[in-house]
């Protein structure tokens, strides 16, 4: 998959779809040639991409190479662009020249543990590069490291600088990933949005200048998601080119699309530079978070799908990589932090009588937390509430037949507990300077061993003395006064970075030491839903709006990176909490079934038929589970765009799909609407479920005559906000 050709000096790395081409200079510069559909090696790489005179400055013997855009663009040196480092020297330059050393190729692909990454578990699936640059001025290494899977048209990418001189440099930037691209004729696609309303798919043609999406929050973010597509403007759902990006991290991150008058674009992906600045001494090493790239020439969803199926593969590990995810019952939205433990065995028993499979105590169990101006980082039983602790009540939920598990906010403290009592130099502050709060509640300093061992302590004591068998780890507030005592006032340009590797590294302890547990991460909502995380916990709570109107959206935003299995989707009540909008139960469940499926209420508000619903529903969802969470997914017809959204999955056997269909506002006498399924066998016979009627119909007739609803079927079915759920079974 990776070959070097001594003659040329050309690193080619293919496998049966694409090529990634790099080549050294004469001056033993690393220069980027190409990445796209799988090519021939040729003897001259005199056709392969170009920079322009603009970007790049040149003097005698240099000007043709330098006529070529660096792999990993330095800052000063003559290209313009934004670089993929600068390293600030103690005299205060930022100058360096790092040309090559020595490579290496090998089968598989290193670990950079606790930072997540995509992993192999055969040697064979994949070769890795490590090609070694230096400076000699300030006596670094630069590796960059590449890797390619056999199977996916995927490259991996980070990069480590390893200082041996004397003095100390300073890591101002460091891109996980540049890649030139020798046009600029793209749409940039990003998934943007904000609490409540994660995730909408914006879409803008390239144009001349920078443009990004980031995040400084010190988190992902709902705002921004560290996942974006630059695809050809004609580029469908079924046909043409398309490049994703994905950064497997969960803190401060820049993506951006730096496109030159010569309409020529560079994509950098990497930690955001804002207050990041990494001192570096003699002997220390400095490893990036992994950077990834899926090239699709086939559209988006054969894109989505590489990305689910690597995602559920190799970024997902643990007991529940690929394995059926329970339904669960929430008790959040039924009670908030008013409880004792009698109400909440009553919504236990009722959802084992549903025949959920698990019951999740969210906040409000621990410390004094009766409402959210204490009680944080105290994490013991509030007793006045739950008199036999957590230890008694998880062992008569379990009694009950049902699974446990339970709701912790580990990075976070209320002014008002035990923890800031007793240690009140635990939080992110600065000294003599007002500290922000929101909710409340302050930061932990996660950047410090001291702080997280503290948190792993009391979090491990209360596993292990209770039967659970799931966690909730939400994180609902942003960085802000970002400084840590733990560190010297030259390297507070680590700490935001620092925090996410003290986040990892709970995480792994924990995985490691629970490994039954499933984790599933929250940040109020989705504000950590990012590949990172995925590494770590298998699912993540999409939004805290479980409005079905806006779940449409969001779940199918998220489709296109994220596999359907790590969509946390519950069905709540109405009026919705967030949108007080009312929807009907089949509806709710018909949207929420399309992810890791649960009820976000309490089942014994219901009437007696809605609870029989509920019953049906979740003997549906057992029977068919593995359909909707690991089927290959097909977006059908985007909400963002249209009066209706409609999705499908069809079982990995081929025996059964599900479509969803869903019309937002009944309109009399409109359109027909034509719905055409995807992924079925042209010459296979289904039979169609839809509303109680069944009807037979060949894979092609679906496929490309489609299935029509004018508006009086969808009046009868259900008029404004109906999701239908159409059953295909092949006969
Ligand atoms: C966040 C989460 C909710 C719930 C509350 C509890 O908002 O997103 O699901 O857990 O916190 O405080």
């Amino acid at each position: 998959m990776i070959t070097f050709n001594e003659t040329t000096k050309t690193f080619h790395l293919s496998n049966k779809e694409i090529s990634y081409i790099m080549k050294l200079d004469d001056n033993k510069h690393l220069l980027h040639l190409y990445f796209a559909k799988k090519i021939h090696n040729a003897d001259n790489d005199d056709q392969l991409f170009f920079g322009h005179l603009d970007n790049q400055l040149f003097n005698g013997d240099r000007l043709l190479n330098s006529y070529r855009p660096k792999e990993y663009g330095s800052y000063g040196t003559g290209d313009f662009r934004e670089p993929a480092f600068v390293i600030r020297q103690e005299d205060g330059n930022s100058i360096s020249d790092f040309s090559y050393i020595s490579h290496e190729i090998y089968q598989g692909k290193k670990s950079i543990a606790p930072l997540p990454s995509i992993y192999v578990e055969d040697e064979q699936e994949a070769q890795t590069l490590e090609i070694t640059l230096h400076d000699s001025l300030t006596n670094t290494d630069l590796i960059l490291y590449y890797t390619i899977y056999r199977d996916y048209p995927v490259i991996a990418r980070h990069s480590a600088f390893i200082h041996k001189g004397d003095t100390p440099i300073y890591i101002q930037r460091v891109m996980s990933m540049q890649l030139d691209l020798a046009d600029s004729d793209y749409d940039f696609i990003h998934f943007s949005g904000a609490w409540g309303r994660e995730k909408r798919i914006v879409s803008n043609k390239l144009r001349w200048g920078n443009q990004s999406i980031f995040s400084t929050k010190g988190v992902s973010s709902a705002e921004h998601n560290p996942t974006f597509i630059l695809k050809r403007p004609d580029t469908t759902e079924d046909f043409g080119q398309a490049y994703g990006f994905a950064f497997i991290y969960s803190g401060n991150f820049l993506c951006e699309a730096d496109v030159s008058t010569y309409n020529q674009c560079r994509v950098n992906v990497g930690i955001h530079p804002v207050n990041f600045s990494w001192k570096l001494c003699s002997g220390e090493e400095f490893v990036s978070p992994e950077a990834i790239v899926m090239y699709s020439d086939k559209g988006l969803t054969q894109m989505s799908h590489n990305f689910h199926n690597l995602f559920n593969q190799r970024l997902c590990r643990g007991k529940y990589r690929g394995a059926n995810r329970p339904i669960l019952l929430n008790n959040w939205e039924a009670t908030e932090m008013t409880f004792d433990e009698d109400k909440i065995m009553s919504i236990a028993q009722k959802a084992k009588e549903a025949g959920a499979e698990l019951f999740v105590l969210d906040d409000g169990w621990f410390g004094t937390r009766n409402d959210e101006t204490q009680g944080l980082g105290d994490w013991f039983a509030n007793t006045t509430k739950l008199p036999s602790g957590i230890s008694g009540l998880s062992q008569k939920v379990a009694e009950l037949g049902i699974k446990f598990g339970l709701w912790f906010e580990p990075e976070m403290v209320n002014k008002n507990s035990q923890l800031y009592r007793e240690h009140p130099d635990y939080l992110l502050q600065v000294k003599n300077r007002h500290s922000h709060s929101f909710r409340y509640q302050y930061v932990l300093d996660f950047s410090r061993d001291d702080v997280v061992n503290y948190i792993y302590q009391q979090m491990k004591e209360i596993i292990s003395t209770s039967k659970m068998s799931y966690i909730k780890w939400d994180m609902n507030r942003y960085l802000t006064e970002v400084y840590s005592v733990g560190l010297a006032p030259d390297e507070q340009g680590k700490v935001f970075h620092k925090y996410i590797l003290g986040v990892y590294s709970l995480y792994h302890r924990l995985t490691q030491e629970f490994p039954d547990i499933l984790f599933e991460s929250c940040s109020s909502g989705g504000a950590r839903f990012d590949p990172g995380i995925l590494y770590y916990a298998p699912q993540t709570w999409c939004s805290d709006n479980t409005d079905a109107n806006d779940r449409v959206e969001i779940q199918y935003a998220n489709s296109f990176f994220y596999p359907i299995s790590s969509h946390g989707a519950h069905v709540s009540a109405v009026p919705n909490q967030q949108t007080t909008r009312v929807t009907d139960i089949h509806t709710r469940a018909n949207i929420a079934y399309f992810g890791a499926f649960g009820y976000e209420l309490d089942l014994n508000e219901l009437s007696e038929d809605e609870f029989k619903i509920v019953q049906q529903q979740i003997a549906f969802y057992k029977e068919n589970r593995a359909v909707f969470q690991y089927g290959t997914y097909y977006r059908l017809r985007c909400p963002f765009e249209n009066n209706s959204g409609s999705f499908m999955t069809v079982s990995p056997d081929g025996q059964k799909a599900f479509a969803m269909y869903y019309q937002r506002l009944y309109k009399p006498n409109t359109e027909f609407v034509n719905l055409k399924l995807k992924g079925l066998e042209a010459e296979t016979k289904y039979q169609v479920t839809l509303a109680g009627i069944d009807k037979i119909y060949y894979g092609d007739y679906l496929m490309n005559a489609g299935i029509s609803f004018n508006s009086t079927r969808l009046a009868r079915m259900g008029g404004d906000f109906t999701a239908l759920l159409i059953e295909i079974t092949k006969i």
